[in-house]
């Protein structure tokens, strides 16, 4: 039977990716869900994150879904290896999960000139090290100075991306990062939450360094990915179909969502036990 691409955040952040991967790939269909009730999971410990995502994830295969893209880092941090390795194989060995770090350590080396990469995400992401293991991996001659940035994500969760309180932290963990490591010419949004904050992070940067959002590097990735295992791309229905699940208020969900989704979404609530 053909199924959906499942898509999964623990809030609104994956629809900035969501929105990047429909313009890439129009002929899918997908599913897209929405952790809002549990958000944000960035200070949250491996164990809990590992159990929602997990959830969510078996939630997709109730759906008939046979990939799920994880498009939150943190999960993609914190969860997604034990997923690919201790639990799919004993639950559904034929589907796949991926996740958001991978494809962007791939190619972020690619982009600076001084080999001086920043890289901002929630406390779990940079805690958990991925970023610095898998950017070595592929470009070991960078030198990657990561910070945490705790409070952005509750500033775009709860709408206040435009208030002026919200340049205060913008500022104060961007000259932070660049007082860290002067000669960074790069930073990457590691968290897909924060395209929201874009306008004014250029706002507080010097000029001379780029600002890395994720969205277009992932639908590539996945683009690739499609192209290159067409036993999966075969199991997947074409009609262009959009579906938005929330675990929190949908009429909520669907007023918020037009923001990072960049057009009108209508949602669904999903109650998880
Ligand atoms: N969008 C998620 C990420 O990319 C945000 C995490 C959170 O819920 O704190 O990490």
């Amino acid at each position: 039977m053909l199924s959906p691409i499942g898509v999964f955040d623990s809030g609104y952040g994956g629809l900035t990716v969501f929105k990047s991967i429909v313009a890439a790939l129009p002929q899918y269909d997908y599913i897209y869900l929405g952790d809002n009730a549990r958000a944000p999971y960035g200070n949250r410990s491996f164990e809990t994150v590992h159990e929602y995502t997990l959830q969510c994830v078996e939630w997709f295969f109730e759906q008939g879904c046979e990939l799920v893209i994880i498009a939150c880092n943190t999960a993609s941090a914190k969860a997604l290896r034990t997923i690919q390795q201790q639990d799919l194989p004993g639950i559904a060995p034929e589907k796949r999960v991926l996740g958001v770090i991978r494809p962007t350590a791939e190619v972020i080396g690619n982009y600076s000139k001084t080999r001086h990469v920043g890289v901002l995400g929630t406390r779990g992401t940079v805690n958990s090290q991925s970023y610095l293991i898998e950017i070595n991996k592929f470009f070991p001659d960078i030198k990657v100075e990561q910070l945490a940035c705790p409070l952005w994500v509750p500033i775009v969760e709860y709408g206040e991306y435009n208030s002026e309180g919200t340049d205060f932290f913008v500022k104060k963990y961007l000259d932070q990062l660049l007082a860290a490591d002067k000669d960074i010419d790069t930073i990457l949004l590691a968290c897909t939450h924060y395209p929201i904050l874009m306008e004014k992070i250029k706002k507080y940067l010097p000029t001379g360094i780029s600002v890395i959002a994720q969205g277009d590097i992932v639908a590539e990735s996945l683009k690739d990915y499609l192209h290159r295992h067409p036993e999966m791309e075969n199991r997947i229905s074409k009609g262009g179909k959009l579906s938005f699940y929330t675990t929190d208020d949908p009429s909520d969900f669907s007023e918020h969502a037009t923001l990072f989704f960049g057009r009108p979404v209508e949602a669904q609530h999903l109650h998880l036990q």
